[in-house]
């Protein structure tokens, strides 16, 4: 990494508001190989220096990754003069990270939302392109029967003729099942199941590629991804 100012690479990582972070500086609470340094403005190369704040060492991200489990009701987006988006269940750290959520999930959808700042990353995950699998819990109006689940395989066409692609529908019995896709076209799930007549009550989304909700995540609830979890993303089995 190139030089750059100690207090926009602390701010960078969440740590405090530039402003805030001036402050922490001057009084002395942030050393640079273990030499407290007080001026804001100080160069530092992330790669070669250890920063510590408060003793706690800040190691260098670029890029960061959580998932959240959404809960109904929030909107899936930045911000919203009127009603209460995703972004405002954070911490006011993650709020200076530039997050934005990886695709949508409806007002009335909960469950698995990816949240980071690599525009690269969301682009992979959303792209029909990459045929990233997201698995979703739904709970319908009506029985659930083999033809719809033939339907699904053979590729859906919605009430306004959209066509979508082949997915799948696994009935869990009555009224429950888990729809697998491959693509995201606005309200798919729901379109998806109005068509076959079985307009939907619940929809939770639980996976993407191979990672699931983590069960320890209450809904409003967010963790950091790890390595292990990134390229659960992108595998298939
Ligand atoms: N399909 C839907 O209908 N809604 C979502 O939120 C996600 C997928």
């Amino acid at each position: 990494m190139a030089f750059m100012r100690l207090d926009k690479f602390l701010s960078d990582q969440g740590v405090a508001s530039r402003k805030e972070l001036k402050a922490i500086i001057r009084h002395g609470r942030v050393s640079v190989d273990g030499i407290t340094v007080i001026k804001p403005e100080t160069k530092i190369d992330s790669d070669v220096n250890r920063i510590c704040v408060d003793g706690d060492l800040i190691s260098y991200s670029k890029y960061r990754y959580f998932m959240l489990d959404k809960p109904c009701g929030i909107l899936t987006a930045t911000e919203d003069k009127k009603q209460k988006t995703v972004l405002e269940l954070l911490s006011p750290e993650m709020r200076r990270m530039n997050l934005f959520p990886v695709g949508r999930l409806d007002k009335d959808t909960s469950g698995l939302l990816l949240l980071t700042n690599d525009g690269d990353f969301a682009h992979r995950v959303i792209s029909p392109k990459f045929s990233v699998k997201k698995r979703y819990y739904a709970e319908v109006d009506g029985e659930l029967t083999e033809e719809d689940e033939k339907a699904f395989k053979n590729g859906i066409e919605l009430r306004d003729g959209l066509k979508c692609r082949p997915a799948e529908l696994i009935r869990l019995g009555g009224k429950r099942c888990e729809v697998v896709l491959t693509e995201g076209k606005y309200h798919q799930v729901r379109r998806m199941l109005a068509s076959v007549g079985k307009p939907v009550t619940l929809l939770r989304r639980l996976s993407i590629g191979t990672l699931e909700l983590d069960k320890n995540l209450s809904e409003g609830e967010y963790r950091e991804l790890n390595e292990k979890d990134l390229c659960k993303v992108f595998s298939a089995d």
